[in-house]
């Protein structure tokens, strides 16, 4: 019997137990994996009490002061969706950036195209590390400007204002924008009329999405990037090749 959980805020939003049950029942696997919402403060409390977590939304900054290692792909991001017990260890590391890279490789001939990344914080990150690693060099703009002078220092980009950015073929959202669906997505139709890719990383029906394929955009939808940050999760926690067909199932059918 092995017991993880999620670290996140959007509880409500997250499709990731059903994924995690819909794995461990077909491989036959005594897991179980739950959500909980609880501040990285409170984390102290309950850290030895799982054999591991998934950080989600918005604690994979936050949460690093409270563990005792990073692997390098998590140090060099400054984000954790994973942590692994060692013994009494909690190692930090990151698969997010494997879960966009393979979201990305819908798109034909990825490195010839011009990518906008929206958003500054843990789930932006790891997109940028993705496309810096295919030799990429994205631009990236947030609401909050300074944010991006952090980014400059860390990663290969090129930092634009919202007020004036540059025509692009694919647009990344990065921000938590959407996770609430009411939120509308702070770009005009003008804007995503011309952009041929969406790729956004809060899943279902966002304003983005729905808009972007009025608009003829062709959508990745984060449920891709979930399966596969959730895939090298898997294999992390059990050392067994994921139930791809398994996961996909659950997220898309429920
Ligand atoms: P995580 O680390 O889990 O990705 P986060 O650190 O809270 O979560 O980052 C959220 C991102 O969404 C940030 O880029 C944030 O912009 P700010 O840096 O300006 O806060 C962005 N974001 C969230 N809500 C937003 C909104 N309503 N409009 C624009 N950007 C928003």
């Amino acid at each position: 019997m092995k017991k993880f959980a999620l670290l996140t805020h959007s509880i409500k939003h997250t499709l990731s137990p059903g994924m995690w049950e819909a794995a461990f029942k077909s491989l036959n696997l005594p897991y179980t994996y739950e959500a909980l919402d609880i501040q990285p403060s409170k984390f102290e409390s309950i850290k030895y009490g799982y054999d591991g977590f998934g950080v989600g939304v918005p604690f994979k900054e936050d949460i690093i002061s409270f563990l005792d290692e990073l692997t390098p792909e998590a140090k060099e991001i400054g984000a954790v969706n994973t942590i692994l017990k060692e013994g009494n260890i909690l190692k930090g590391d990151n698969t997010d950036w494997i879960g966009v890279t393979k979201a990305l490789e819908n798109i034909p001939d990825i490195s010839s195209k011009k990518v906008l990344v929206y958003g500054a914080g843990g789930a932006a990150k790891a997109a940028i590390y993705a496309l810096n690693r295919l030799s990429m060099l994205p631009f990236v703009t947030n609401r909050t400007v300074s944010k991006l002078k952090e980014l400059e220092g860390k990663f290969k980009i090129q930092k634009v204002e919202i007020q004036d950015l540059p025509q692009v073929d694919i647009l990344i959202n990065g921000t938590s924008i959407g996770i609430d669906k009411t939120e509308i997505f702070p770009l005009t139709d003008e804007y995503l009329s011309k952009v041929s890719w969406i790729f956004d990383m809060v899943y279902g029906d966002t304003n983005l999405k729905v808009r972007g394929e009025k608009l003829g955009c062709k959508i990745i939808d984060g449920r891709e990037m979930l399966i596969y940050q959730g895939a090298k999760q898997f294999e992390l926690f059990t050392g067994l090749e994921a139930p791809l067909e398994a996961m996909r199932k659950a997220i898309y059918l429920g």
